[in-house]
C-alpha cells in the first residue's frame, strides 16, 4: 500500500485551494459580469450565492476527501460500498478529462502571449496588427496546438512532482507571486487618466439590474470560480491532515478567491475606459482588448506599458496554471489508485489523453472549424458540456451523498474533527441544513433556468 502524501501546512492547504480556485474565470468572467450585472449589488448577490450555494458544496467536497482519503470514485467505493454511488463518483471523474482538455488551450493562448509580451509585440505593432493577432494566431489551429502542449507539459511536470514536492512547492510560492502581480497592474491601471469610469463602472450598486438570470449567473459564477463539482477541492482536501478546521479552509479560499476576483476587476476594468473602450465579454476581453490597450498606452512611455504587458499575461498563466494542476491532479489520483499506476505513469498516460483531446479543441478554431454540434465548436461544445450540465451535476450529487447518503454523526465528525472544534460544533446544524436542502434544490433551479432562459 503507498503510503498517501499530505499538504504541510494550514498556509499550503489554503495556497493550494486558492490556487485551484484563482483562474482565468477571476481575471475575465468576473470584471465583465460585475460590470454588467449592476456593478456592487451583483457583488452582494454573488457573496450571497457563495454562502448558500458555493460554501456548502465546497463543504460536502471536503468533507468527502478527508473523510475517505480517497479519489471520486474510491470515495464513493469507499463511503457507500456496495452501492450504485461509485459508478456516480466514476461519472464525476471523468469531468475534469473534459474540463482540462479545453482549459490547456486556453493555458496555450496565455503561453502564446506572455511570448509575445516578452518580445514587446504589443508595444511596437501597429493597433490594426494588434486587433487581428488573436484571430489570426487561433485560427492557424497548429501554434494553439503547440502552445497547448507547452502548457500542459508544465503542468504535467509539476504534477510529477507529487503533493509536496510538486503541487505544494508551486502554489506557496506563485500564489503570494501572483496576488503581488496583480496588484501592481490594479496600482497602473487605475492611475490611468480617465480611469475613474472603469471604477465606477466596476463597484456602483445599481440594483435595478438583479433579476434572476443575474442571480443565476451569480451562482454559476461562484461555482466555477471555486472550481466545484469537478473533484479537484475533493482530491485536495483528501490531502489535508485530520486536525486541520475545514470550514476555515473553505472560507478563506473563498475569501481569498473573491478578493482576487475584484482586484483583477480593479486591474482591467480602468484601463478599458482609460482607452476608451466598451467593455467586451469572454476572452476576447484578456486577448484582444487588453493587447490592443497595451500598444494604446505605450505613448512616450513603452517600456513601462511592455513591462505592464508582461506581467499581465505572466499573471494569468500563473493563474490558469494553478487551476489546471488542480484539475489533472482530479485524474492522475484516479490513475494511481484505482488502476494501481505509479504517479509518473498515470500523469503520462492522462497527458496523453488530454493531449489528444485539448488538440481537437485547439483546431476547432481553424482546421476543424466546420464540425460543428447544435451550433457549436468542439471547444464551444465542451465548455457548456462542462460549465452548464457536468460542473453543476458533480455539486448536485457530492451534496446529495454527503446530505442523504453519509450518515449525519460522520459528516458531523469530519466537520467538527471528531467534536474537538467547538465552533463548528455550534454552527453544524446551519451548514447541514444548507447541504441537504439549500445547494441541491439552488442546483436544480439554476438547471431548469438554464433550460428556460
Ligand atoms: N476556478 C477556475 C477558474 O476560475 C476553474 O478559472
Amino acid at each position: 500500500m503507498k503510503e498517501r502524501e499530505n499538504f504541510g501546512s494550514r498556509f499550503a492547504v489554503i495556497m493550494a485551494m486558492a490556487g485551484s480556485a484563482i483562474g482565468l474565470g477571476n481575471i475575465w468572467r468576473f470584471p465583465y459580469m460585475v460590470g454588467e450585472y449592476g456593478g456592487g449589488a451583483f457583488i452582494i448577490v454573488y457573496v450571497i450565492a457563495g454562502i448558500v450555494l458555493a460554501l456548502p458544496i465546497f463543504l460536502s467536497e471536503a468533507i468527502i476527501g478527508r473523510r475517505s482519503r480517497s479519489n471520486t470514485f474510491g470515495a464513493m467505493r469507499k463511503l457507500a460500498p456496495g452501492s450504485r454511488w461509485k459508478w456516480l463518483g466514476l461519472l464525476i471523474a471523468v469531468t475534469p478529462m473534459l474540463l482540462l482538455s479545453y482549459y490547456s488551450v486556453v493555458g496555450g493562448w496565455a503561453v502564446e502571449y506572455l511570448f509575445k509580451s516578452l518580445a514587446f509585440e504589443f508595444t511596437t505593432s501597429s493597433p490594426g496588427e494588434i486587433s487581428s493577432m488573436f484571430q489570426t494566431f487561433t485560427s492557424n489551429g497548429w501554434m494553439s496546438v503547440i502552445m497547448h502542449t507547452i502548457f500542459l507539459a508544465i503542468v504535467s511536470i509539476i504534477i510529477a512532482g507529487g503533493v509536496k514536492k510538486g503541487i505544494e512547492v508551486f502554489s506557496n510560492i506563485t500564489m503570494p507571486v501572483l496576488f503581488v502581480m496583480i496588484v501592481i497592474i490594479a496600482v497602473y491601471s487605475v492611475m490611468l487618466p480617465g480611469a475613474r469610469a472603469g471604477v465606477d463602472y466596476l463597484l456602483r450598486p445599481d440594483f435595478s439590474k438583479i433579476n434572476l438570470s443575474v442571480i443565476t449567473a451569480a451562482m454559476g459564477q461562484s461555482f466555477y470560480s471555486l472550481s466545484l463539482g469537478v473533484g479537484t477541492i475533493l482530491i485536495y482536501s483528501s490531502y489535508v491532515r485530520k486536525d486541520e478546521n475545514l470550514l476555515v479552509s473553505g472560507v478563506g479560499t473563498a475569501v481569498f478567491d473573491l478578493f482576487f476576483a475584484i482586484l483583477a476587476g480593479v486591474a482591467v476594468m480602468p484601463a478599458v475606459f482609460a482607452a476608451g473602450i466598451a467593455p467586451g465579454a469572454g476572452p476576447g476581453l484578456v486577448f484582444e482588448t487588453l493587447p490592443y490597450i497595451f500598444s494604446k498606452m505605450s505613448g512616450e512611455v513603452s517600456w513601462l506599458s511592455g513591462l505592464i504587458a508582461i506581467i499581465f499575461f505572466l499573471s494569468i498563466l500563473v493563474a490558469a496554471l494553478s487551476s489546471a494542476i488542480s484539475i489533472m491532479e482530479a485524474c492522475v489520483a484516479y490513475f494511481c489508485e484505482e488502476q494501481n499506476m505509479s504517479r509518473r505513469q498515470a500523469t503520462v498516460l492522462v497527458f496523453a489523453i488530454l493531449w489528444v483531446l485539448g488538440v481537437f479543441c485547439a483546431l476547432s478554431f481553424g482546421p476543424l472549424k466546420g464540425v460543428v454540434f447544435w451550433g457549436r465548436n468542439i471547444f464551444d461544445l465542451m465548455d457548456g458540456l462542462c460549465s452548464n450540465i457536468l460542473m453543476p451535476l458533480g455539486g448536485l450529487l457530492f451534496s446529495l451523498f454527503v446530505g442523504w447518503k453519509m450518515s449525519s454523526s460522520d459528516v458531523r465528525d469530519e466537520f467538527t474533527n471528531g467534536g474537538t472544534l467547538k465552533f463548528n460544533s455550534a454552527i453544524f446544524s446551519v451548514v447541514l441544513f444548507l447541504i441537504r436542502f439549500v445547494a441541491p434544490v439552488t442546483i436544480i433551479l439554476i438547471y431548469i433556468t438554464n433550460i428556460l432562459v
